[in-house]
C-alpha cells in the first residue's frame, strides 16, 4: 500500500459504470497502486434511465475488483463533493482519455472546487489501448446485437449475454 506519512489519501472515483469497461478496470487498478483507499462510487437516482440497476453494477464491480485490497464499492446520491465531505476524501479521481473528454472534465473539476476546495480532482490517463471504450457505445454495440467481450471484464460479459441473449 502506498505510504503518505500521516495522513492516509482517499479517492472517490465516481462515475455511472452503466457498465463496468475494461477502461474503468484500468484506471480502478491505477488508483489503487496511488492511494491508500480507492472508493467507486456509482451515482444513483440519475435521470438517465440505466441498462442495469444500481444493485447489478455494485455487483459486478465487486466482482471484478474483489482482488484488490483498498478498494471499496459504495454508491450516492446527491452533490459529489457533499458524498466526499461524508467519506473524508481528499480527492477524486477521473479518467481522460482524449481531449473530448478534457472538456466536460474540467468544467466539472472546476466546479467542484469552487464548492470545495480542500477537495482536489486528479486525472489519470487510461492506457492507450482502452481509449476508445465508452460504457454508451458497449450498451449500442451489444443492443445491436454485436460482441462486447473484448471490451469489458468477464463478469460484466457474461450478465451482457444474460440479458441480450435471444
Ligand atoms: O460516468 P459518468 O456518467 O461520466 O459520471 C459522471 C458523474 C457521476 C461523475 C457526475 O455526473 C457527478 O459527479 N454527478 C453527481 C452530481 C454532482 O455532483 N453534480 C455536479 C458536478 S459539477
Amino acid at each position: 500500500m502506498p505510504q503518505h506519512g500521516s495522513r492516509p489519501l482517499t479517492a472517490i472515483y465516481p462515475g455511472s459504470f452503466d457498465p463496468l469497461t475494461n477502461g474503468h478496470l484500468d484506471l480502478i487498478a491505477r488508483g489503487s497502486r496511488l492511494f491508500d483507499r480507492l472508493i467507486v462510487a456509482i451515482l444513483s437516482n440519475t435521470q438517465k434511465q440505466p441498462l442495469f440497476p444500481i444493485e447489478e453494477r455494485m455487483q459486478m464491480i465487486r466482482d471484478t475488483t474483489s482482488h484488490f485490497e483498498n478498494v471499496e464499492i459504495d454508491s450516492f446520491e446527491g452533490l459529489l463533493i457533499d458524498y466526499a465531505a461524508r467519506r473524508g476524501a481528499n480527492a477524486i479521481l477521473r479518467g481522460i482519455r482524449a481531449l473530448s473528454d478534457y472538456e466536460t472534465e474540467l468544467q466539472m473539476a472546476l466546479l467542484n472546487r469552487r464548492m470545495r476546495p480542500e477537495t482536489e480532482t486528479i486525472f489519470l490517463l487510461s492506457g492507450e489501448e482502452f481509449s476508445f471504450i465508452s460504457s454508451r457505445l458497449i450498451k449500442e454495440i451489444i443492443t445491436l446485437g454485436g460482441d462486447v467481450s473484448t471490451f469489458v471484464p468477464e463478469p460484466v460479459a457474461v450478465r451482457l449475454r444474460k440479458k441480450f441473449s435471444p
